[in-house]
């Protein structure tokens, strides 16, 4: 089915692809920038427990007789407590005296972050001018604090977020499976129905289909539609070709029957009976095209009845009995009952026929054609007769254009009745099967 067709990957790799390729960009994406913003916000907040500390210092820092003293609030550093126990520093200097405190903290001019002792460091530095009686001074404040506290909740958040990004990956995962196959669903749903319809179905996809899918589908109609055109032009043309010929050929018989009556001398009567059995094959052809041409039009639009099979057999059988007189057959239609069936009566006589007449031709003289018509398990008419049957080796191709049996040497024909028959039950969503029977015979098995 798909071979002879080149392949450029897949629509739903690439749309999975780029789904869950965009999902994972946006996951990393949101874990980058929620993580940054705790850890601005978790940032924010030692910054300003640490200028507050400083705040609180500068504000216990008096002038003295002309000395500056301190009294530490107690709620200066108790303020700064974590719980990872994080160490603080602090420094206070008056002008570039230090006063009291870590002589090495770094001086820094408002917040920084510095290594200190071994770990990093939050530093918050503010100044604050005194004015004694007869003093100006500037004290110097630095409150240093160790980040363990800071860096554990940081941990902690990241490890939020990328659980958080992992659930959502996962999720537009899910959905873009999800989307991937809704997308792909209409192309299955034409592709199916495309794929099931009969050899002869070229109708236009009438269900509906998305907008992009819509200039696809009508190429595909207009494609069909065109091929439909030629095809109905040819069989037209095969038609016309066969009915031209037929009159002709029928003028043709006639005069050499006549000839034949006036003619005595044996050779030039084996010359006509020669030319007449030559016209009764072309005329026989040009017949069986025509109907051919015919079922292959009508195919495609069934002009559908109720009927009862058993009633249309009762009148072809009767139809042939001049025939099956000439060879002493007997025809015998067998059935328990009406068989009412919704086909197109036209095509089903032709195939019928053409059936049966196999039965005639290939049968032996003084033999019975036995004809049953059944309505279960399946509507089927069974044609057996007490010939040869098949050729067993041959028995598969039969029902192919203008393919005749080895047996039909010397028999008229064109190798079209079985391909007929077996058009016919087609189109009427049945089978044609081909068998012999163990005690000899041919049985044609047509069912709908
Ligand atoms: N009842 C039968 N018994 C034995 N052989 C048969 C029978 N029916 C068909 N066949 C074989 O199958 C072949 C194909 O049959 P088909 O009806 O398609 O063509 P045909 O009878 O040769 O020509 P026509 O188109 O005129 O019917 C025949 O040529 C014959 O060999
Ligand atoms: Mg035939």
């Amino acid at each position: 089915m798909t071979e002879g067709v080149q392949v450029s990957g897949s629509l739903r790799t690439r749309l999975a692809i780029t789904l869950t390729g965009g999902a994972a960009v946006l996951a990393v994406l949101l874990f980058i920038v929620v993580r940054n913003y705790a850890a601005q916000i978790a940032q924010q907040g030692q910054d300003s427990i640490l200028s507050a500390s400083v705040t609180s210092i500068l504000d216990a820092a008096v002038i003295r007789d002309g000395v500056v003293e301190i009294d530490f609030p107690y709620a200066s550093f108790s303020m700064l407590s974590t719980p990872m126990d994080d160490r603080i520093f602090y420094a206070i200097y008056q002008d570039d005296t230090l006063l009291s405190g870590y002589g090495d903290l770094p001086r820094t001019s408002g917040t920084a972050t510095r290594a200190y002792q071994g770990s990093p460091v939050r530093l918050v530095t503010a100044s604050r001018v005194l004015i004694g009686a007869n003093v100006r001074t500037r004290i110097s404040v630095t409150v240093a604090q160790t980040q363990d506290a800071l860096s554990g909740t940081l941990s902690r958040i990241s490890r939020n977020v990328a659980l958080f990004g992992a659930g959502f990956f996962a999720l537009a995962t899910l959905l873009s499976i999800w989307a991937t196959a809704t997308t792909i669903e209409p192309l299955k749903r034409l592709t199916t129905s495309v794929t099931r319809r009969g050899p002869q179905d070229l109708s236009p996809v009438a269900k509906p289909v998305p907008l992009e899918m819509v200039p696809l589908v009508a190429s595909l109609n207009s494609l069909m539609a065109r091929l439909g055109q030629s095809l109905k032009q040819s069989e037209d043309f095969i038609a016309e070709a066969a009915h031209r010929v037929r009159t002709p050929l029928a003028t043709v018989r006639s005069y050499a029957e006549a000839t034949l009556q006036r003619v005595d001398r044996e050779e030039n009567r084996q010359a006509l009976r020669s030319m007449i059995r030559a016209i009764d094959e072309s005329s026989r052809a040009a017949g069986q095209l025509l109907d051919h041409a015919m079922i292959t039009f009508r195919a495609d639009h069934l002009e559908r009845d109720d009927l009862d099979l058993v009633d249309l057999l009762r009148e072809l059988v009767l139809r042939l009995t001049p025939v099956a007189e000439m060879k002493d057959i007997d025809l015998h239609l067998q059935a328990d009952g009406p068989v009412i069936i919704n086909g197109d009566p036209i095509l089903l006589q032709n195939a019928l026929r053409n059936l049966i007449d196999n039965a005639l031709k290939y049968a032996p003289g003084e033999s019975v054609i036995t004809i049953r018509v059944d309505a279960q398990p399946r509507v089927q008419v069974e044609i057996r007769d007490q010939g040869p049957g098949f050729p067993p080796d041959e028995i598969d191709g039969l029902t192919g254009r203008f393919s005749r049996g080895r047996n039909a040497a010397g028999t008229i024909g064109s190798g079209l009745g079985l391909t007929i028959a077996q058009d016919v039950a087609a189109a009427h969503g049945g089978t044609l099967a081909l068998s012999n029977l163990p005690e000899g015979g041919a049985c044609v098995t047509f069912s709908l």
